[in-house]
């Protein structure tokens, strides 16, 4: 078995080479991404990229079939991958997460790949808070970021056949400890917060919802989506990927943040604009089609895990949310440095 994982050198990815290398022992593991995180570290230790048996530094825009011939599976995690980036870099958050996805799908089926696993997003149920949506609910995409999974899902159904199965998993929000840490997302940010400087500073008012799920899980239904059979779910299938009882309000995360660190003070912002991006999301298919391959990791442990990570690489930057953990700060800083031009592409001097 060959199994192709884009954008594996990012915050998720490392969580998907550990997973697939202990559920496939004997696949060839291959690696292919653009590099724009590749100094942001959270180890000195072995580079997660030594996982892979083979590593690309390419952009998906550009991937030639030669690259995706005797390819079993891919799992495609390249793109631009928050709402920040997608405000500032709108053209090239679609150029990448559906034209070119949608591309490397088709170049995929072509050559003969016969699983391909999307990382979608329940951000594109956009204001859902009046209930939890299943996978028949209408979407409302509020932002580029989440129209961009919206047109790829959409684009990759009808390419969907008996010789090529499709899974769109719609990931919760992402939390937990990783080799390429994200500190833009809520739970790292208030853990981040409160190791630093002892305070929380939540954005909004604390009141949106949003479903959340640890990386290792995040993993684990990758893992599934790879062998999932298309007799339950059909050769296309886009499902929502958390638990229900992982369904939180933010203020919430952040009081469960506050409770393992002592002397922790928690500020929302009670004149902040109302956050549109609220919503409740139902797991029922989930639950049903992948029994085995239901989120373990819970609240706690996270929070938990994200703490010890932290403080064991000595963490205490206070103005963390303009570092390199903050995915458009890395982006516009290459760019400023003259390493990267306006679509995003390596400028090669
Ligand atoms: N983190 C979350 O909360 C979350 C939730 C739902 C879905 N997802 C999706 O999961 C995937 C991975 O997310 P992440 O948190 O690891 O993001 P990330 O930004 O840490 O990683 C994305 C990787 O894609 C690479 N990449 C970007 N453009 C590329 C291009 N043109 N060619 C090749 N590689 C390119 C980047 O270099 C990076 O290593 C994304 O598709 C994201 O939309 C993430």
């Amino acid at each position: 078995m060959k199994i192709l994982v884009t954008g594996n050198m990012g915050y998720i990815g490392p969580s998907v080479i550990r997973q697939l290398r202990s559920s496939y022992p004997g696949a060839t593991i291959v690696g292919l991404d653009i590099g724009y995180f590749a100094h942001c570290l959270t180890t000195n230790g072995i580079l997660p990229e030594c996982m892979v048996d083979l590593q690309y530094f390419k952009d998906v825009r550009f991937v030639e079939k030669e690259t995706l011939k005797d390819v079993d599976a891919i799992i495609h995690l390249a793109a631009i991958s928050n709402d920040p980036m997608g405000n500032t870099f709108e053209e090239v958050t679609l150029e990448v997460n559906h034209r070119a996805s949608v591309e490397l799908a088709r170049k995929a089926k072509e050559v003969g790949v016969k699983t391909f696993v999307f990382a979608s997003s329940c951000s594109m149920y956009g204001a859902a808070e009046d209930s939890a949506r299943t996978e028949k609910a209408p979407l409302n995409p509020l932002t580029a970021y989440a129209r961009s999974k919206v047109f790829t899902e959409r684009d990759l159904e009808p390419l969907a056949s008996k010789r090529f199965k499709v899974t769109s998993l719609r990931f919760s929000t992402a939390c937990g400890m990783s080799d390429r840490l994200r500190l833009d997302l809520v739970l790292n940010d208030f853990m981040a917060g409160a190791v630093a400087s002892k305070r929380i500073t939540i954005l909004s008012d604390g009141t949106p919802w949003r479903p959340l799920i640890n990386v290792r899980d995040m993993a684990r239904a990758i893992d599934w989506a790879i062998s999932r059979d298309v007799a339950n779910g059909g050769n296309f299938l886009a499902v929502n990927v958390g638990s229900d009882g992982w369904n939180y309000q933010v203020k919430d995360l952040a009081e469960a943040v506050a409770n393992q660190i002592p002397g922790v003070e928690v500020s929302i912002n009670k004149d902040a604009q109302p956050d549109k991006r609220s919503y409740k999301v139902n797991f029922e298919l989930f639950r049903k089609l992948a029994p085995q391959h239901q989120p373990q990791v819970d609240l706690i442990t996270s929070v938990r895990e994200l703490k010890e990570g932290l403080e064991k690489i000595a963490f205490k930057n206070e103005n963390f949310r303009e570092s390199n953990f903050m995915r458009l700060n890395t982006v516009k800083q290459l760019q400023n440095r003259g390493l990267l031009n306006e679509k995003l592409e390596w400028i090669k001097k």
